[in-house]
């Protein structure tokens, strides 16, 4: 919101970094300098370094291993991936415009979500080309599609999100306690259960298959788009620790209560679309597993969150504990760097590199 002048008096200075102005408080601030929270400038800068491509990503091997050397069992675990897919970063990405940018109030803030927002299209635009590769049939991609209708498993993912994304979509200012944690609620599914289980739960399945060999252009592809959701979570729960520094008082009892019941009912979610993707019988992948690995990757969002564990869980899955240590470790780095040059306007369209 600009400022209105009437008299001499600008009656609404919400973009006044003279004023002692939150996160949350409803406006659209325009002051980058002094600038209140930096930390999301550089968490910006960070995400341009990272730039990545679709067109990076060699499929070729996939389509090999589909036809080769994957069984049923496995086949039906990449169809039903592959709806997952389909419309998981679009939801996300809908909920980031409508909902994200709309209230939270810090220029450098939203100077990352509209970089997220890209980084959403880019994800969107690679499991939009991993369906077309691995379905070659037009019905194969609309029913891919129509997951979210008419696959139980997967419309209860999707119902999980609509169900907090609609609960402050008629919100144009949030003012009150109560609305603020309806936003946080919304922030908190969209990372820690969306961002943070459900799409780690989908990396799992993809690097178990890596394990065994299998499918390494969509497990290349993800290392980009693992990375991407580290950070679109470590943005998200920045804002949540910045605004309980700011406003204490929104994390009562009652809240801490509605995150964990969420983080619960997100697990349960998920495993139940893990029974209908292991539902062939993936050897060496077991529901019991999979169930310890989600419970496991909750209690890191409420330990993200400030909150105590919920379940008590280990990691059981070696291969994901190589993920975590490659997501803070160099893995990137010989690609960060070239980048790096990338962005700085000395690398042509020709260079290879
Ligand atoms: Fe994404
Ligand atoms: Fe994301």
């Amino acid at each position: 919101m600009t400022s209105i002048v009437t008299t001499n008096v600008p009656i609404l200075v919400s973009h006044s970094s003279s004023l002692v102005s939150r996160l949350l408080d409803p406006g659209f601030d325009l002051t980058l300098r002094p600038m209140r929270y930096p930390q999301f400038y550089e968490m910006y800068r960070d995400a341009i370094r990272n730039t990545w491509t679709v067109e990076e990503v060699d499929f070729s091997l996939d389509v090999n291993d589909l036809r080769h050397k994957l069984g049923p069992a496995e086949r039906h675990l990449i169809e039903r991936l592959v709806a997952f897919f389909a419309t998981g970063d679009s939801i996300v990405a809908n909920n980031l415009v409508l909902n994200l940018y709309q209230h939270i109030n810090a220029p450098e803030a939203r100077m990352y979500l509209s970089r997220q927002l890209f980084e959403e299209a880019l994800h969107v635009q690679f499991y939009l080309t991993l369906l077309d590769t691995y379905l070659p049939e037009p019905e194969a991609r609309a029913r891919a599609f129509a997951a979210v209708e008419n696959i139980p498993s997967i419309r209860r993912k999707a119902e999980f999100c609509f169900k907090w994304m609609d609960s402050i979509q008629n919100l144009q200012r949030i003012e009150t306690g109560a609305q603020r944690r309806q936003f946080l609620l919304n922030l908190v599914c969209f990372a820690a259960c969306i961002e943070g289980l459900f799409f780690f739960a989908a990396f799992a399945y993809v690097y178990y298959l890596r394990s065994r060999g299998l499918l390494p252009g969509l497990a290349s592809g993800t290392n980009w788009v693992f990375r991407d959701e580290s950070g679109h979570m470590a943005f998200a729960f920045e804002v949540i620790r910045v605004v309980r520094e700011e406003e204490p008082a929104l994390f009562d009892e009652a809240l801490r209560h509605d995150i964990v019941r969420m983080l619960e009912e997100a697990v349960d979610c998920e495993y139940r679309f893990a029974e209908d993707v292991l539902s062939g019988g993936v050897a060496g992948l077991s529901l019991r597993d999979m169930r310890q690995y989600l419970e496991y990757v909750a209690d890191l969002r409420l330990k993200q969150l400030g909150l105590p564990a919920r379940f008590g869980a280990g990691n059981p899955f070696a291969f994901m504990d190589l993920q975590d240590v490659q997501e803070l470790t160099n893995f990137f780095e010989r690609r960060v760097s070239a980048y790096q040059v990338g962005v700085q306007g000395e690398v042509t369209f020709d260079a290879a590199f």
